[in-house]
């Protein structure tokens, strides 16, 4: 399932190019993941809403030679569009900035797949989010979603190892499948296919350990405390009908 991330990892440039552009789980791992349960074509347009670096744009440009739109808040179009020429997807990934919770710049029912990793969890937790990313899907469509996420919510029980990590950013956003799934049942206009604890958690935290970012330090030790116990990679798929 992992063979493209698997072979691009093999080769020390590429491995370091990927150390110095995770800003999580290894987006391109999880994104291989995530696409291997999608029909992708050549023929797609897809939206890759909260990019980032754009890894899951890289997948997606280089192993199904799909047309990606690569939106982010964080990242820069200018940044991502100098590094999408020197890894050569500048053809097909157009680099954009979005902000998704103040609406995005696109036509309805332009994309084939809206596809989202690791960061669906930032803007994606309110009833209003997904109805309003729905219409940028043709019908027919799929929207998929890989985030981090909690084999059961806390709520106001945090386990004691993991409090001194415990933020209100994190409790805002990390959730269960079932606390995503009663989310996404409020959605009109969309039929859920998937929903699923991702296979790659565990090889995909470890690779974030190794990468550059500065909050690497800091997760490494939540890491080890969490140690298996209470954190997933949670895989979401609907069909838009
Ligand atoms: C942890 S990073 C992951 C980036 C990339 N998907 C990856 O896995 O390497 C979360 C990403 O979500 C994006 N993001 C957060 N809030 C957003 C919003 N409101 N609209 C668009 N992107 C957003 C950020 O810009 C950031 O790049």
């Amino acid at each position: 399932m992992y063979s493209f991330t698997n072979q691009f990892m093999s080769n020390d440039e590429n491995a370091e190019f990927l150390k110095a552009t995770m800003m999580g789980p290894n987006a391109m791992r999880l994104a291989e993941e995530l696409a291997a349960h999608l029909n992708i074509n050549e023929n797609m347009r897809i939206l890759d809403l909260g990019c980032g670096c754009g890894l899951s744009t890289l997948l997606l440009a280089k192993k199904y030679v799909a047309s990606v739109f690569a939106a982010d808040l964080w990242i820069s179009p200018t940044e991502n569009y100098e590094r999408f020429k020197s890894i050569g997807i500048d053809d097909k990934a157009v680099p954009i900035f979005a902000d998704a919770t103040k609406g995005l710049p696109f036509a309805n029912g332009y994309f084939d797949l809206l596809f989202t990793v690791d960061a669906n969890h930032y803007f994606g937790d309110t009833v209003e989010m997904l109805p309003s990313l729905i219409p940028f899907v043709k019908k027919g469509g799929h929207i998929a979603v890989a985030i981090p996420g909690l084999k059961y919510e806390f709520g106001e029980n945090v386990p004691g190892e993991m409090q001194p990590f415990w933020n209100s950013e994190m409790e805002r956003t990390l959730h269960s499948i079932d606390w995503w799934k009663d989310l996404w049942k409020k959605a009109e206009g969309i039929e859920m296919v998937d929903s699923r604890e991702m296979g790659c958690c565990r090889q995909a935290w470890n690779e974030w350990q190794t990468g550059y970012h500065p909050i690497v330090a800091e997760d490494i030790k939540m890491m080890k405390a969490e140690g298996g116990k209470y954190f997933n990679l949670i895989q979401l798929i609907a069909k838009v009908i």
